[in-house]
């Protein structure tokens, strides 16, 4: 199908190539924070076009406002409203609660996604203000959200929250965005706390009350609200063999690992967004875990190519890393007790 005549940076929605059947979230309201540019505008399309309507949350009113339109025009039918959102502002979440609610009654799933990419520096160059930034928009923004949406799915015993994460919970030494892995640990901290706290709902309380040491964990979450972060990594539409070489070491650095980049596919926010939303359909089985994006094309069979892993000289060969395995390959984390 054509694509909507656009400024806005978008491909083929991809959700039926990924054989998600394309009412699957009839029905269902989402909130995507940071909804108007890449990684949000696919998973905001995505929603869309798998059925749902979608509200989306951004502080970029231009690319929102268009985002709304495009959406509109792609589905042909009213589902998508556009709400000048700053996360960092309760008042700005109160109102796109006001405003969610006053169009679609109700919202079913949250996607915290909003981050600003530029909070990237190392911790011994950035400002303290830098770092309260970052953990505004991630970690107070997913707590702002939480407590604006998440009462109502309890009520009504039926929700998605998802958070689109990071793998690395630590700076790379190569990368050395301290302030944005902060920031994004944190967020993910409170959101995967979420998901043992919506187990509690329901279950018999144990003797002294929840949060005692020693009292057995509720096995089965029967709140009715999924949990889980998702994780994409290497998203944007560029071509890796024109990647410039890594900056050359300072004296008595080490040298920088060469890495194959050759054997690591990027992906695009549409390919991401149809696996979030295959995340989505599967909520109920990933509550309470952080899935990578390699493993989430590979639980659906690779319906666009294989995502292999980068592979780094000296790390051990993996057919696939889990979330803490990526963190620790790219951040040569010390041997501990090992050695
Ligand atoms: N790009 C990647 O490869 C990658 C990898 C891992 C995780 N992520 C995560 O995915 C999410 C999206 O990444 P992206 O590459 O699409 O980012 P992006 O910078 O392209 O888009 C972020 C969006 O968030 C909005 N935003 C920023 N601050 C906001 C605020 N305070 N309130 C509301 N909206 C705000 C921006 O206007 C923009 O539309 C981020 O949370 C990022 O940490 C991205």
């Amino acid at each position: 199908m054509a694509l909507v005549q656009t400024t806005l940076n978008i491909d083929e929605v991809l959700i039926e190539k990924a054989g998600i059947p394309k009412d699957i979230l009839k029905g269902e309201v989402a909130v995507v924070t940071g909804g108007a540019s890449n990684i949000g505008l696919g998973y905001s399309r995505s929603i869309a076009a798998a059925g749902g309507s979608v509200v989306i949350a951004d502080f970029n009113a231009e690319a929102g406002a268009e985002t709304e339109r495009v959406i509109n025009e792609e589905n042909g039918r009213d589902c998508a409203l556009f709400v000048k959102t700053d996360v960092t502002k309760q008042e700005d979440i109160d109102n796109l609660a006001a405003k969610a609610l006053a169009k679609f009654g109700k919202v079913d799933i949250l996607i915290h996604n909003a981050m600003n990419m530029r909070l990237n520096g190392p911790i011994l160059s950035s400002t303290i203000d830098e770092l309260d930034q970052s953990y505004a928009i991630s970690a107070r923004g997913a707590a702002m959200l939480i407590k604006a949406f998440v009462p109502g799915m309890i009520e009504r015993k039926h929700g998605t929250v998802a958070y689109s994460a990071t793998q690395f919970h630590y700076a790379p030494p190569m990368v050395g965005g301290t302030v944005y892995t902060a920031g994004k640990a944190a967020a993910t901290s409170v959101v995967m706390s979420l998901a043992n706290e919506v187990k509690q709902i329901g279950q018999d309380p144990a003797p002294g009350g929840f949060g005692g040491f020693g009292a057995p964990a509720p096995t089965e979450n029967k709140s009715g609200v999924n949990v889980f972060c998702y994780c994409p990594a290497g998203v944007m539409r560029f071509d890796p063999s024109k990647m410039p070489p890594p900056p050359p070491s300072k004296p008595g650095e080490p040298e920088m690992p060469k890495i194959d980049f050759s054997a690591f596919k990027m992906t695009t926010p549409e390919e991401n967004a149809a696996a979030m939303v295959f995340c989505i359909q599967n909520a109920k089985k990933l509550h309470g875990s952080g899935v990578i994006h390699n493993d989430v094309f590979e639980a659906m069979g690779y319906p666009f190519h294989e995502v292999k892993p980068v592979k780094v000289p000296g790390a051990p060969e993996y057919r696939h890393l889990t979330d803490q395995e990526l963190t620790m390959v790219f951040c040569y984390m010390g041997d501990g007790f090992s050695k």
